[in-house]
């Protein structure tokens, strides 16, 4: 709830942020992207996040980042984080504002799509703004399946497996899909959606990776976070620059300021086409910052040379024999 109020914050100050698309590079299998935002008065953040889809095969994370928080009058940094359950924490937050401001104010029930490393982050978010009583969802992997319904065992909520992405969607009120499939696949189809429900459609969210028909488009409210970025990297990727232009109804902050509305009626189809922006990771190091100075946690790393005089940087190696020994001395590295 606290992150939910800080980025809700953040957003409502938009103006105040110098934001950039954020730069991707795509290799084989995956997508390396690094996230900088500044805000002209106080920090500078920046994260770094992968997305390899396969990485699971291997037992690793599909999803993993770090990040860093630095001082704008000086440039210096004041924390580095872990960013991978970060950036889980803020993805839930975001979608939960994102939904509380376009569902249906008694939407109670859930299809989750992509029961990942995300899909129990999102559905706790999602208890925030509405009171749901039921999720279904699907996975193609069955064992990730069965690891939610065990992680969410207990919540109250009634928990229903599906067969399928169409068995899970039927008569929903939102719908949230969390996939990582690096290419354009329609996990949702046109025909399976009802008047009325809200999709927050997270999972297409690089060049080339999408996970709605196209034709599902034209039907919605849609809203993005960041125009310049989205239209890159999200659900609109697939439209003309002008045809997304007219279809996106808003950015998030416009919601969050109150100058559009995120839903007109009860029968209108919304979708949050989000990506995840630097904002959300900035709002998400803001917060940790202050919680470790509050309850004084964290451990000290010293990342920048202590010297007493500022122009005499090599007097922190030994002149008189460099070798890799001394190199390695001065320089530090953290191996992870
Ligand atoms: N929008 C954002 O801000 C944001 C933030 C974090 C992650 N993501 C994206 O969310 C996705 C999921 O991340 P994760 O960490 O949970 O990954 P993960 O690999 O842990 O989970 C993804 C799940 O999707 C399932 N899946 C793949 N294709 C499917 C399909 N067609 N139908 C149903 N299930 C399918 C996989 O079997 C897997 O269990 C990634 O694509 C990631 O890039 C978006």
């Amino acid at each position: 709830m606290d992150l939910m109020q800080f980025i809700k914050e953040d957003f409502s100050r938009w103006q105040s942020f110098t934001i950039i698309p954020r730069p991707a590079m795509h290799v084989p299998g995956g997508v390396l992207e690094l996230m900088p935002i500044c805000d002209n008065e106080k920090y500078y953040t920046f994260k770094y996040v992968n997305c390899h889809p396969k990485n699971t095969l291997i037992g690793k994370q599909t999803v993993v980042a770090t990040g860093q928080i630095s001082e704008i009058n000086t440039g210096y940094p004041l924390m580095f984080s872990e960013m991978t359950l970060l950036t889980a924490l803020r993805t839930a937050a975001t979608s939960a504002l994102a939904t509380d401001l376009m569902a249906r104010k008694n939407a109670c029930t859930l299809a989750l799509i992509g029961t990942g490393a995300q899909s129990e982050f999102q559905v706790r978010g999602l208890q925030l703004v509405r009171d749901i009583k039921e999720v279904r969802f699907f996975d193609i992997d069955p064992n990730a399946m069965n690891k939610f319904e065990k992680n969410l065992r207990g919540s109250r909520l009634k928990l229903v497996r599906c067969k399928n992405a169409q068995d899970a969607t039927m008569d929903v009120d939102i719908i949230t899909t969390i996939t990582a499939c690096k290419g354009h696949v329609d996990v949702i189809k046109n025909d399976w959606l009802r008047e009325g429900v809200h999709i927050n459609a997270l999972g297409g969210d690089t060049v080339g990776k999408t996970e709605l028909e196209s034709s599902i488009l034209p039907r919605c409210r849609i809203v993005v976070e960041y125009f310049d970025q989205s239209f890159v990297e999200g659900e609109i990727q697939r439209l003309s620059r002008k045809k997304a232009k007219k279809l996106v109804n808003a950015e998030l902050f416009e919601l969050v300021n109150g100058s559009k509305s995120g839903r007109i009626d009860d029968k209108e189809i919304t979708l949050f086409d989000s990506v995840g922006i630097a904002l959300e990771d900035y709002s998400a190091l803001r917060l940790t910052l202050k919680l470790s100075e509050k309850y004084n946690i964290g451990e000290e790393l010293n990342l920048t040379p202590m010297i007493t005089n500022p122009k005499d940087l090599i007097s922190t190696i030994n002149l008189g024999e460099i070798n890799e020994g001394t190199f390695l001395s001065g320089v530090k590295p953290y191996i992870m």
